[in-house]
């Protein structure tokens, strides 16, 4: 099994770049920009890592990405993970990226994406990964902030595909940025928001991106399970769900996979992504590999799951034909 799933071609829809921070890098980006770490080594990072919900991941994942001051920084960030990425044959990606992380911190956001640009293109070019980006807002910090951040964006729009909410969801919910949302489609932008796992008032998030924001993806949304009626409603919108395992062990002890082979049962647009791979020490394959340890999962079932991202990516008709062509020769072959 671990070998069918190492040869799928994949898509990962729900990956923060700065979530694939490695501590290695971590390192070598403090001593280029001497910055000092209160850790002597890489496996000292690690060892104090100690999630166990969201906030206390987040501390962990803004302190360590102050490391990232110069656009090679951010081009070394996104080409590593992608190389990381083509190894489980990742063939495309939708990443996340946190602007306001680095902007509060005094690099422009002109660093930032011209950065992650060429990296993606060199990826596509030595890697034959495609990838779309897209801009998450950090839902703890204001609208206002979230609106002047859509404005830097526009001069960069065709670099970008979309936009997402991401960060701590607690009191802040999806309508507090419903008239940036609004603004976004306005120009041209996909839109997408995190309803993560157990989070306070989670079902009335989930009801509010579907009915007010009017997303066309929904990040994690384990919980719609609670109501049929979201079910429902998560069917008749064709919205896929992002939903990340490992990350979700850290705050469920589970890797849901009874969730997971629920919401394919109920034809939900279900994909399994990494989330924050460097942080919870699991990429794609990996990711995959554990959830079939849990919950089984058939070739046939985890092939789905494969399916279900090229479909639920934001490409044309065309892209997602050919991407599903290279699943049935897998299959086939
Ligand atoms: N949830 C919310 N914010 C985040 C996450 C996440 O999984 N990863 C990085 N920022
Ligand atoms: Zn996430």
């Amino acid at each position: 099994m671990t070998a069918f799933i190492e040869g799928l071609p994949k898509a990962e829809l729900h990956v923060h770049l700065e979530g694939t921070l490695e501590p290695e890098h971590i390192f070598e980006l403090a001593s280029r920009n001497k910055i000092e770490l209160e850790y002597k080594t890489p496996q000292d990072v690690i060892d104090a890592y100690d999630f166990h919900d969201l906030p206390s991941f987040l501390k962990i994942y803004y302190a360590a990405m102050g490391v990232l001051h110069t656009e090679q920084d951010f081009y070394e960030l996104t080409y590593h993970y992608f190389e990381r990425a083509a190894k489980d044959n990742v063939v495309y990606v939708e990443p996340f990226f946190d602007p306001q992380g680095h902007t509060s911190r005094g690099v422009d956001f002109d660093t930032i994406i011209n950065g992650i640009h060429r990296a993606q293109e060199d990826a596509r070019k030595n890697l034959g990964i495609e990838s779309n980006l897209i801009m998450c807002f950090l839902r703890d910090m204001s609208a206002e902030s979230a609106a002047e951040h859509l404005q830097m964006s526009l001069p960069f729009k065709d670099w970008i595909i979309g936009v997402g909410l991401d960060s701590d969801e607690k009191d802040n919910p999806p309508t507090k940025f419903q008239q940036v949302f609004a603004d976004a489609r306005q120009a041209g932008y996909k839109l997408t928001m995190h309803c993560d796992v157990n989070q306070k008032d989670i079902l009335g998030h989930i009801r509010e991106c579907i009915d007010i924001i009017k997303v066309d993806r929904i990040d994690h949304g384990i919980n719609a399970l609670e109501d049929e009626a979201l079910c429902a409603d998560i069917v008749k919108h064709d919205l896929g769900l992002t939903v990340c395992p490992v990350s979700n062990r850290f705050v469920v002890q589970s890797l849901t996979s009874n969730e997971i082979r629920t919401m394919l049962e109920k034809n939900m647009k279900v994909t399994i992504n990494s989330d924050d791979p460097g942080y919870f020490r699991a990429y794609l394959t990996d990711n995959f590999i554990a959830l079939t340890e849990e919950g089984h999962f058939s070739e046939q079932e985890l092939t789905q799951l494969a399916r279900n991202a090229f479909d639920a990516a934001w490409l044309d008709d065309a892209d997602k034909a050919h991407y599903q062509q290279r699943i049935n020769d897998y299959i086939s072959g």
